[in-house]
């Protein structure tokens, strides 16, 4: 009795690596492949990479547009952490791989599949978010990887697809590596790798060059509910429409490039430059907003989840009870950032110029230097007395044995005594 022949859902972008793998897969696996490809804001023309994919050779070819999934479950969350890995990078690409990774089990459950299989390197971080998150999600789902075992070169690979009649897109081929969806575009490789090159005008794409921007500023109001952006110069947009306009009006004024030498999961230091207008922007104006409302020691709360959400992001662990008591402590922290932020996209700059909101804890009254200031100074006194008391207590009882001195001299506070490197 002959075996079921066994079925694996691919993800698919159409692209020459997974195109490869529709062929490749079935020949070392012997399986039947069934294609999934995810739009998350950057798929043009999802009809063509259907066909091409039933073309070459996939039993079945799925396309799902998860736009505002990622919108609602992944990108939302993210702004409201404040989730900017080492405090750049918004990380559009870590966030979608999560999701990715749900909608293969998802359809490879539907399908009754034996395996899911993606086109990412051994060497980043995608294959590690994806496989981590698939064994999460479903155990018993083998992860098959092409790229990661088949040891082709691009020449090899454009050679495998011309005998196997793989159409190979006629296109000069770019030296870069580009992922993309609604919340950034991320390109690595090339020239990139020289961490002192410039990147060169041809690697940005969504975004114009700061020089030749509109000499006009363009001033925005974006209002906030729980954190979450609800509506743009007075109009209430959902969430894709709000991203996607900031993205073009972002691009338009040079906003939103960054330069980042990273610390990938893998261990090494990686060069990667983004494009991230509507991130830039919204974390921009929602920090602002939450400086307005949450208390000083909420805010330097925030600041340490923020840093621990990106890292969880970007180290793939998206599916984990961790992630869940993160979640919670953000949303009771998102509670009351209500409010409007009015920023000013000027030259590659996005500049913060106002906020208001109801819930501000921002008193006039007591910040103002004219004759309208309620604040009581000459409590000040007694504030000064009790605060300082400590520090004043320890220089009269401990200071001068700790240095030695009768008097406090700068050396032994800041000792001198580390060597400089000389090289
Ligand atoms: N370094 C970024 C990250 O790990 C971007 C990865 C881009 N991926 C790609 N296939 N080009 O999130």
């Amino acid at each position: 009795m002959s075996e079921r022949r066994k079925t694996v859902v691919l993800a698919y972008s159409g692209g020459l690596d997974t195109s490869v793998a529709i062929k490749w897969i079935p020949e070392k696996y012997n399986m039947d492949v069934v294609t999934v490809t995810i739009d998350l804001g950057a798929v043009k023309n999802l009809d063509a990479i259907r066909e091409k994919a039933l073309k070459i050779g996939a039993k079945k070819a799925i396309v799902i547009d998860a736009k505002e999934t990622f919108v609602r479950y992944f990108v939302y969350p993210a702004l409201q952490a404040g989730a900017l890995y080492e405090g750049v990078y918004p990380l559009a690409t870590a966030l979608g791989r999560p999701l990715i990774a749900k909608l293969l089990a998802d359809v490879a459950q539907e399908e009754k599949a034996d395996a899911v299989a993606h086109g990412c390197t051994g060497k980043g971080n995608d294959q590690v978010r994806l496989d981590v998150s698939l064994q999460v999600l479903n155990p018993n789902l083998q992860i098959i990887a092409p790229v990661r075992e088949w040891k082709m070169t691009r020449d090899d690979e454009i050679r495998y697809a011309e005998e196997h009649n793989i159409p190979v897109e006629a296109k000069i081929k770019s030296p870069y590596s580009t992922d993309e969806n609604l919340w950034g575009r991320s390109i690595e490789c090339g020239i990139l790798e020289d961490p002192w090159a410039e990147p060169p005008e041809e690697v940005y794409q969504w975004t114009k060059n700061a020089k030749l921007a509109p000499d006009e500023p363009e001033y925005l109001e974006i209002e906030f509910e729980r954190g979450i952006p609800v509506a743009l110069n007075g109009e209430e947009m959902d969430g894709i429409s709000i991203i996607t306009t900031l993205n073009a009006k972002g691009g338009k004024h040079g906003v939103g490039r960054i330069d980042h030498l990273e610390n990938r999961l893998v261990g090494i230091k990686s060069r990667e430059i983004y494009e991230s207008p509507a991130a830039v922007i919204l974390h921009t104006a929602h920090k602002a907003l939450e400086g307005m409302i949450l208390t000083k020691d909420a805010l330097r709360f925030k600041d340490i989840v923020s840093a621990q959400y990106a890292d969880l992001i970007y180290n793939g662990l998206w599916f984990s009870a961790f992630h869940q008591d993160l979640v919670a402590y953000v949303l009771s922290s998102q509670r009351l950032v209500k409010g409007t932020v009015r920023v000013k996209l000027s030259k590659g700059a996005c500049v913060l110029v106002g906020r208001k909101s109801p819930l501000s804890l921002y008193s006039e009254k007591l910040a103002t230097y004219q004759k309208e200031d309620t604040f009581d100074h000459s409590a000040a006194l007694g504030f000064i007395k009790i605060y300082g008391l400590p520090v004043k207590i320890q220089a009269q009882k401990q200071m001068d044995i700790l240095t030695g001195r009768e008097s406090l001299h700068l050396d032994s506070i800041m000792p001198p005594k580390i060597k400089p490197v000389k090289k």
